[in-house]
C-alpha cells in the first residue's frame, strides 16, 4: 500500500521527532497535540532542530522550509480523517492510548494502519478497541528521532503479512534499520534497559557514588554516548516511572520496580531536561 499522508498525536520529545523525520522523508503529515500552547512548542521544536540540520549543512534552507511545509499542526482528531498510516506518541499511558485507538478507528478509512511508538505498553489491548487488529502493531522509534537509526516493529498475533509489508516499505523511506519483536512489556530495547536505568538511579539513591563518577564509569568503562542518569533525565523521568510501572505490572519482577527516589523525583516534578531539573540542573 502507498503511503502518502501520516498522523501523529502527541507533540512532545518523540512525537515531534516523528514528525520530523517523516516530513523530512517527503511524505504529508498532520500532528495533533492538546493545546495550542503545546502545539507551538512542538511545531518550534521541530524548526528548532531543522534549524540546526540547515547550520551543519545537511539539508538546505529552502528543503527545510518546503519540510515544514508539510506539517500541519491541528486539535481535532477529525483532520486525520486522509491518513494512511497514524503513529501514536501521547504520554505513556494505556486509557488514554485505548481512547484514541477507538476514537481513531471511526475516524480513519479502512484501509489506514494504526500504530502506537509506546515504549513497553500492550499493543494487542490497543487492537482490542479497535475494529481493525490486523492494521495495529508497535512502531518504535528512539530518542532523539531524527538521530536514532532504529525502528522496533511490535507485531501482535492479529497484525497481518500485508500491514508488516507496508510499514517495512515505510521505515526504509526514512532511512531506518528495522528490527521486530513479539508484543511483549518492553520489547527488545526497553526489556534491556529499563532494569539498567532503574538500577543507576537506585545506586545513586544508595550513595554507592556520585553522579557523575556513575555516569562517567559507564561512559569510559563501556563507552556509551551517554551515562544512565544522564540518559534518564534525557529520556524524562516520567516516562521511565511510567514504562517501568507498566513492565511490573506485568511481570511483577522486580528488576522493574522504580527506586522510591525515582518516583519522588517525578512527584517533585524533576522530570529531567523536558522540566529544566532531574538528577542534572538544565536551568
Ligand atoms: N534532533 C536532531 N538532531 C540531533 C539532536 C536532536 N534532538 N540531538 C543531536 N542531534 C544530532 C546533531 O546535530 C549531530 O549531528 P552531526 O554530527 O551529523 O552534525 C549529532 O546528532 C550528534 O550531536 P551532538 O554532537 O550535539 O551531541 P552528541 O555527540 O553528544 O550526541 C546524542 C547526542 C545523539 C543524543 C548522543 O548523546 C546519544 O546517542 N545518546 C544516547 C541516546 C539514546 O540512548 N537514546 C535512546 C533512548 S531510549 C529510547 O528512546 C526508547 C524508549 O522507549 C525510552
Ligand atoms: P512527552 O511527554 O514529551 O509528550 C507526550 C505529548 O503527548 C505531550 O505533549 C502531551 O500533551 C501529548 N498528548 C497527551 N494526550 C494527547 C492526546 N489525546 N492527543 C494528542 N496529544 C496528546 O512524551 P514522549 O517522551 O514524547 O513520549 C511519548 C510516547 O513515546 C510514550 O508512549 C513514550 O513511552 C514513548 N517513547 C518515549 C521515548 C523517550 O525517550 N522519551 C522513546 C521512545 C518512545
Amino acid at each position: 500500500m502507498d503511503l502518502n499522508t501520516i498522523g501523529v498525536i502527541g507533540c512532545g520529545l518523540m512525537g515531534s521527532g516523528i514528525a520530523e523525520v517523516c516530513a523530512r522523508a517527503g511524505y504529508r503529515v498532520v500532528v495533533r497535540e492538546i493545546n495550542e500552547d503545546l502545539l507551538q512548542k512542538g511545531l518550534g521544536r521541530i524548526q528548532k532542530s531543522l534549524g540546526k540540520a540547515v547550520s551543519r549543512g545537511k539539508i538546505s534552507q529552502e528543503q527545510a522550509d518546503q519540510t515544514l511545509a508539510r506539517i500541519q499542526g491541528t486539535l481535532e482528531l477529525a483532520d486525520f480523517a486522509d491518513c494512511d498510516l497514524v503513529i501514536e506518541a501521547a504520554v505513556e499511558n494505556m486509557d488514554l492510548k485505548k481512547e484514541i485507538f477507538a476514537e481513531l478507528d471511526h475516524i480513519l478509512p479502512s484501509h489506514s494502519i494504526l500504530a502506537s511508538n509506546t515504549s513497553s505498553l500492550c499493543i494487542t489491548e490497543m487492537a482490542s478497541v479497535t475494529s481493525r487488529g490486523d492494521k495495529i502493531l508497535g512502531i518504535h522509534f528512539f530518542n532523539p528521532v531524527p538521530v536514532m537509526p532504529l525502528i522496533e516493529f511490535v507485531r501482535t498475533i492479529l497484525t497481518s503479512d500485508e500491514t508488516m509489508a507496508t510499514v517495512h516499505g515505510f521505515g526504509a523511506s526514512l532511512g531506518k534499520t528495522m528490527v521486530t519483536a513479539k508484543d511483549t512489556p518492553g520489547f527488545i530495547v526497553n526489556r534491556l534497559l529499563i532494569p539498567y536505568l532503574l538500577q543507576a538511579a537506585q545506586i545513586y539513591e544508595d550513595g554507592l557514588a556520585t553522579r557523575e563518577d556513575i555516569d562517567t564509569a559507564i561512559k569510559l568503562g563501556l563507552a556509551h554516548p551517554m551515562g544512565p542518569l544522564t540518559l534518564l533525565d534525557f529520556v524524562g523521568l516520567d516516562t521511565t516511572l511510567f514504562i517501568a510501572d507498566a513492565m511490573y505490572d506485568e511481570y511483577k519482577d522486580p528488576r522493574y520496580a522504580a527506586p522510591p527516589l525515582l518516583r519522588r523525583m517525578v512527584l517533585a516534578g524533576h522530570l529531567g531536561r523536558k522540566s529544566g531539573k532531574g538528577f542534572y540542573d538544565y536551568r
